[in-house]
């Protein structure tokens, strides 16, 4: 752990305003400044800095915390590198004891595994015993400049031939299964991750190889093999080819399921093409793309599948203001079976006539209707007006209904009364809601998407305002230990973030943003960040405290229908008698 004495310097010598200038061209405003926010894409400055408490918070996107945090985020490092990083700018020396730095030198081991695996994968594709390998590549249409480009390779159909070559390195044993090249037995034997496959390394923007994808070739076994995360990889923060679509700079980058369609992709000139790795899109990596570029193009599989994922990328796009086109490959299941059947001039086609996400999505529900049958057609427009009523411009609106109403052959009048009727009753809705409700911060992506939160709103808000008084208020701790404790929160995220807070103020540590975002994760500290910015709860009570508290433990209380479906008949017994002792 640090001391405080250290992050004191440190926060000192590192002014919020000149770390992120150095980024972000921001104005001042008041007492604080603004910018287009590096984290998502933006037209409108949402992105604030606030020299006063030395942090930074978008209302956009969410994102925010201290100098560190922003550090972190910006530069892509972990906590103890990204102090390292400032400490480095302003001159000053890394405390000798007192802090571990054994996982970044493992990191920096995994890094130097990962190359030497990359290399060893590729020279066994290009030699003898990866012939299967190079001829399935070939077969499936690369070019050996394009294996040679992505560092394709192959792993031997052996049990340990790339342990027994990294041993043979240096490495040890333990390093290589962190490094997760080498997977531990039951029988304590240790045998090769990846064993006759054909491999895909995955390389950071930083050029760094973080991990691997393996691609059966036969049909043993899942088709691909992903390293599992690694003290160097996460699976949901990073995007298969962004190295090279970064360096591309295109305006815009194509999103694709798979890793064979990007290299097809690349192949074919489009190097803007990137995909997730084995998992459906994350908001991490959407937030990535919004990063380095002003547009995405999905283009999912053309199946079932494939459809769905579109929808839900188009919302997690949505939700970050990205601008989103759908390319939808016809008459074959994927971009490098287009690629194959009908070339790259075809697809540049399909690209630049790509639909917007609105087109697509009413595509999509014109789909599930017969409209050649009234009731179909009746069907449709009702949903069409309902999935209209929910697009905010007028004018993007008028034009979908002028052309939908054309194609369907109906007139536009009922149609528009319709949708502004939902209007106006979604609109009446949510003012009662808002009334009973507290009010939910700002921009709270991390929240909107946390099941918990969503299950249990009413608490979770609770929580949050807890946090605020709390953090606004350290005199406030034990008045509010005396009633309630982390464990009777009931969002793990909320939690976590109360328990540090209460564990400091016992310590009398600070609470300062910079201190915090030692035991904080990023997401941790956008929400901290957002209940900093969020100035109109600093004159907290006591009062207002316990009825938080009150909330919270009320709702702790309470049994989910599953909870209690796995109570035994003498453990309900108990609930509903402690349930009306409540009442009275
Ligand atoms: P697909 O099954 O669509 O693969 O999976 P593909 O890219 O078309 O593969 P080819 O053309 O048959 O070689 C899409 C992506 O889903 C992940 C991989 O990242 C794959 O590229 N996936 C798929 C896995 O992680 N594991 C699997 O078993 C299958
Ligand atoms: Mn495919």
């Amino acid at each position: 752990m640090l001391s405080e004495s250290f992050l004191t310097e440190l926060k000192a010598r590192n002014d919020i305003e000149d770390i992120v200038g150095a980024y972000v061209q921001v104005k001042r405003r008041g007492r604080n400044l603004v910018g287009l926010c590096p984290f998502h894409s933006e037209k409108t400055p949402s992105f604030t800095v606030y020299p006063e408490s030395q942090s930074f918070y978008c209302f956009g996107c969410g994102a925010g915390g201290d100098v560190i945090t922003f550090v972190r985020r910006m530069e892509n490092l972990d906590y103890i590198e990204a102090v390292k990083f400032l400490a480095q700018r302003a001159g000053m020396a890394m405390p000798e004891d007192g802090y571990d730095d054994s996982l970044a030198r493992l990191k920096t081991r995994i890094l130097e595994i990962n190359r030497q695996a990359a290399r060893f994968y590729h020279q066994c594709l290009i030699s003898p015993v990866g012939k299967k390998g190079l001829d399935y590549l070939r077969e499936r249409g690369l070019s050996d400049q394009t294996i040679r480009h992505f560092g394709l390779g192959y792993a031997p159909e052996q049990w340990d031939a790339a342990i027994r070559h990294l041993l043979g390195k240096g490495f040890r044993m333990e390093e290589l299964i962190a490094a997760a090249i080498a997977v531990k037995g039951s029988r304590g034997q240790s045998y090769d991750q990846f064993r006759g496959r054909v491999i895909f390394p995955i390389i950071d923007i930083r050029g760094n190889v973080i991990a691997f994808g393996g691609r059966v070739l036969d049909g043993k076994g899942p088709k691909y093999l992903n390293s599992p995360d690694t003290p160097v990889f996460k699976k949901s923060r990073n995007l298969f080819a962004l190295n090279f679509a970064k360096a591309a700079k295109q305006p815009a980058l194509i999103l694709a399921e798979g890793y064979m369609d990007v290299v097809a992709l690349h192949q074919a000139g489009f190097a803007n093409a990137v995909a997730t790795l084995g998992t459906s899109l994350t908001a991490e990596q959407a937030r990535m793309i919004s990063q380095y570029a002003q547009e995405v193009v999905i283009s999912y599989d053309s199946d079932g599948a494939g459809q769905k994922a579109t929808n839900r990328a188009i919302n997690m796009f949505g939700e970050i203001g990205m601008k989103v086109r759908v390319l939808k490959v016809h008459d074959a299941k994927d971009p490098d079976e287009f690629l194959k059947k009908f070339g790259a001039v075809r697809f540049r086609m399909l690209l630049e006539g790509a639909d917007s996400a609105m087109a697509f999505e009413i595509q999509a529900l014109r789909q599930k209707h017969d409209l050649a049958q009234p009731e179909g057609k009746v069907g449709f427009l009702k949903e069409f007006a309902q999935f209209m009523a929910g697009i905010r411009n007028p004018i993007e609106r008028d034009v979908y209904v002028t052309r939908t109403a054309q194609e369907l052959g109906v007139s536009k009048e009922p149609l528009t009364q319709q949708i502004d009727y939902i209007i106006r009753q979604q609109a009446k809705h949510a003012e009662k809601k808002q009334e009973r409700n507290l009010t939910v911060f700002a921009a709270d992506t991390k929240g909107r998407r946390d099941p918990q939160r969503n299950a249990h709103l009413k608490e979770a808000l609770a929580e949050e305002r807890l946090i605020v008084v709390l953090l606004k208020n350290p005199d406030y701790r034990e008045f509010i230990l005396d009633q309630i404790q982390p464990e009777d929160f009931l969002t793990d995220f909320n939690r976590a973030i109360f328990r540090v807070i209460c564990d400091r103020l016992a310590e009398n540590r600070s609470i300062e943003p910079i201190s915090l975002s030692e035991q904080l994760d990023v997401e941790q500290m956008g929400k901290v960040a957002g209940i900093l910015a969020d100035s109109a709860c600093s004159g907290a009570t006591r009062k207002e405290a316990a009825d938080y508290i009150d909330t919270i433990l009320a709702g702790k209380a309470k049994k989910t229908p599953e909870e209690l479906g796995k109570m035994d008949r003498r453990q309900l017994e108990e609930y509903v008698a402690g349930l009306a002792a409540k009442k009275k």
